[in-house]
């Protein structure tokens, strides 16, 4: 979605597709407002001919026919309800899904500005908003339109006098309806909106938080802001349904105005002897069906200006492109990969200067199937240099090879299945183990998951888990995020990465201690995993880094050392040999 009006665009694309039913639609919309047209002329029939003194049974079929075109007259409503709302919600799901996979694709430097409530806000609030404008909007405009002349018409033809009165009658309730009266309720509606979003937005955040919340005792302060939250929205929600019964009784009070004229009129004419006492009905009737057109008319009203705050907004996320272009497809090879950084700079903030530098000419060279451990403080730029290595950023400045290719004239799909990342949290979903370890790839069938579990020490963990009621295996249970210890979650990732096989693996330790069994575990599926690939550590144990077979140290984004680390240990002046002597662990740790 590049260029063009954005309504045009996206008419084009989700709705026009569906011509068919919206002609459906029409259609039914429009008999159904020519069988409520009818209903008070039956009326009117009944009526005279009641104080005619009609035989009883012209009677009965004359109530018998007002009661089948009544029944006919709802069937009609809910089919054309149930179309209407099938039509905006398909289109609106494409578009969701467009709009879910679009955000996917966008790098990340787009999801850390934005939380993730924000996103489901565009993709799920805006869309369903325009679900509904989609849906009714221009089919119930037409509608009510017709309907609205098609009353004042019939009117007309019965007197001119009444149909002109009904007329000016209509063109003012319109008039103030879609004025002055339109907004009274939708801005407090707004707010209560926003307010709930920031408290579910603190709901959301605490309860994420829990653990945390409950071990540093903040269950106050929790507290004390739900209330603060709940009344901000008692606050709102009260303004709001004062101005929706502030609208209401201005409502009906216009509309009791329009029974009176309709009343006058009709008593009138009657005693002027132009019109049956039927008519007088009838007259009466058809000004109480102007009330739903009009109120309808400015409820789509409402629609649109929401319809066309989310359609600006969505038209905005479409056109964010992605900072980081697929290449052109150079295949990276296969097998232990050959990693080099040239010269790289990089900074988080695009545009920034060399103030805001995270990594500062950065160049290193591993041959495929090295080791090299990068070691350094907390905030000194390592995880950085995992991401660029997956191309989750692009560098400042400099170029990255992996396998002799730059990372830009690969596809970004090629670059994370040759190289892969065990991150320092690991993430766990709501899901199966099976899925969990798979990443929802059903191809890899579960022999294969078994022996890699066994194979990385995870085979125990697996069989001492509760079998799930009807399921095959321990595959089968339901994981729960935060389920695992970090030790087993690092395991688990492992497992993801002896799957995937890529060429290099980078690990990024968990800097949290970890039990000696479970060490051990992870010392022998490291061994494992760097068999035959290249590797990467960064490093906050000393037997992770006593594998490597080079270091480098990075301080403030800078590289103050590396080479091989059997030298480097040996080099009694170098930082290594210093790292060493004042005990790794309570340096990085
Ligand atoms: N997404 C981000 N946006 C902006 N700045 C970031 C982002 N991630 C990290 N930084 C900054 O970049 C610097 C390097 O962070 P990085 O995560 O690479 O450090 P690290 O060496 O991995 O630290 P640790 O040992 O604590 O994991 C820090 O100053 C950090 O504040
Ligand atoms: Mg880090």
């Amino acid at each position: 979605m590049r260029a063009g009006n954005p309504y045009v665009v996206l008419f084009r694309r989700y709705v026009a597709r569906q011509w068919r039913g919206t002609a459906l639609l029409a259609a039914l919309i429009l008999a159904s407002i020519g069988l409520q047209l009818l209903g008070p002329q039956l009326l009117r029939a009944f009526i005279d001919s009641a104080i005619g003194g009609a035989a009883l049974e012209s009677l009965a079929t004359l109530a018998l026919a007002f009661v089948g075109v009544a029944l006919v007259t709802q069937v009609l409503t809910a089919w054309s309800q149930y179309v209407g709302e099938d039509l905006g919600w398909s289109a609106t799901n494409a578009l969701r899904a467009d709009l879910a996979l679009h955000c996917l694709r966008l790098d990340l430097s787009f999801h850390k500005a934005r939380t993730s409530g924000e996103l489901i806000e565009r993709i799920d609030g805006d869309v369903t908003a325009l679900a509904a404008f989609f849906s009714r909007f221009v089919v119930n405009v037409l509608g009510n339109l017709v309907l609205l002349v098609g009353v004042l018409v019939v009117v007309a033809r019965e007197d001119l006098r009444a149909g002109l009165a009904l007329t000016l009658f209509a063109v003012f309730a319109v008039f103030l309806m879609a004025g002055p009266l339109r907004n009274i309720a939708v801005r407090y509606w707004h707010r209560v909106r926003e307010v709930s979003a920031q408290m579910y937005g603190f709901l959301g955040e605490r309860l994420a938080g829990t653990e945390d919340i409950r071990s540093s005792g903040a269950e106050t302060h929790v507290m004390d802001g739900l209330a603060w939250h709940h009344r901000a929205w008692l606050r709102s929600r009260r303004k709001a349904v004062y101005a929706g019964t502030v609208l209401f009784s201005m409502t009906v009070l216009i509309f009791a105005v329009g029974n009176a004229v309709s009343f006058g009129i009709g008593a009138y004419l009657w005693s002027l002897g132009v019109i049956t006492l039927g008519t007088v009905y009838l007259l009466f009737h058809y000004t109480d069906m102007l009330r739903r057109p009009i109120e309808q008319l400015r409820r789509e009203l409402e629609d649109m200006q929401r319809a066309v705050a989310s359609v600006g907004r969505i038209t905005e996320l479409l056109r964010t492109e992605t900072r980081l272009p697929e290449g052109r497809g150079a295949p990276i090879p296969t097998g232990a990969l050959a990693v080099e950084f040239d010269r790289v700079s990089f900074a988080y903030e695009p545009g920034a200067d060399g103030d805001d530098l995270v990594l500062r000419d950065i160049s290193l060279r591993l041959a495929p199937g090295e080791v090299l451990g990068v070691l350094g403080r907390t905030g000194s730029g390592k995880t950085t240099l995992a991401r660029l290595l997956l191309r989750f950023y692009d560098p400042t400045s400099g170029a990255i090879r992996l396998g002799g290719i730059d990372l830009r004239e690969a596809r970004l799909a090629d670059v994370r299945t040759h190289a892969t990342l065990v991150s320092q949290d690991v993430q766990l979903f709501h899901a199966r183990v099976r899925e969990n370890i798979t990443f929802f790839d059903p191809t890899i069938d579960d022999e294969r998951i078994t022996s890699v579990l066994d194979r990385i020490g995870l085979g125990g963990w697996l069989r001492a888990l509760p079998r799930a009621d009807g399921a095959d295996g321990a595959l089968d249970t339901q994981m729960l995020a935060g389920g695992l210890s970090a030790g087993e979650a690092q395991l688990l990732a492992f497992a993801r990465v002896f799957l995937r096989d890529p060429g290099l693996v980078i690990l990024d330790e968990a800097s949290s201690r970890l039990d000696p069994a479970t060490e051990r575990h992870i010392e022998r599926a490291i061994d494992a995993l760097f068999a035959d690939r290249t590797g990467i550590v960064i490093a906050h144990r000393l037997a992770t880094v006593q594998r490597c077979d080079r270091v480098l140290i990075l301080e403030e984004g800078r590289i103050v050392e590396q080479g091989l680390r059997a030298a480097l240990a040996q080099d009694p002046s170098s930082r290594f040999s210093e790292l060493l002597r004042t005990g790794l662990e309570q340096v990085l740790a």
